[in-house]
């Protein structure tokens, strides 16, 4: 069973967005299975690059959208999306030096901390995307 899996309810109106948002949610899952059937450093230092990167280039995306449109609160959703970026780094950096309980910290704080913010500040651009018909 996946520890989570995209729905609906977390659309935020935009399909190439929320088919970004399902890949992470993919990375979370790809970690916690990783994390649960004990794989080796290697694998799981891999999911974790590779959820950076993945997670740098959806922002990159969102962060174009807000700037081309004239999102007002594009500074502090930048902010926001920094802030768990340097999070993630902290946690794949913990990883290297052999910290055995990251993997769990990370799935775990993945998972709340996208719910909260595509629920939160991301669903804060939907109506207004969604007034200038950008798709
Ligand atoms: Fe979809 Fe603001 O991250």
């Amino acid at each position: 069973m996946p520890l989570i899996s995209w729905n609906e309810s977390y659309s935020v109106g935009i399909p190439r967005l929320d088919n970004q948002h399902k890949r992470i949610f993919e990375f979370i899952d790809l970690l916690f299975d990783a994390m649960c059937k004990g794989q080796g450093r290697g694998v799981i230092g891999k999911v974790i690059d590779d959820l950076v990167s993945y997670t740098e280039e959806h922002f990159g995306c969102e962060e174009h959208l807000m700037r081309t449109h004239g999102f007002t609160d594009y500074l502090n959703h930048k902010r926001v999306h920094d802030g768990f970026i340097a999070k993630v780094r902290e946690f794949r950096d913990r990883h290297r030096q052999d910290d055995t309980t990251v993997p769990a910290d990370v799935a775990r704080y993945l998972r709340e901390w996208l719910t909260n913010h595509i629920n939160g500040m991301d669903k804060g651009y939907r109506s207004f995307f969604s007034k200038l018909g950008v798709e």
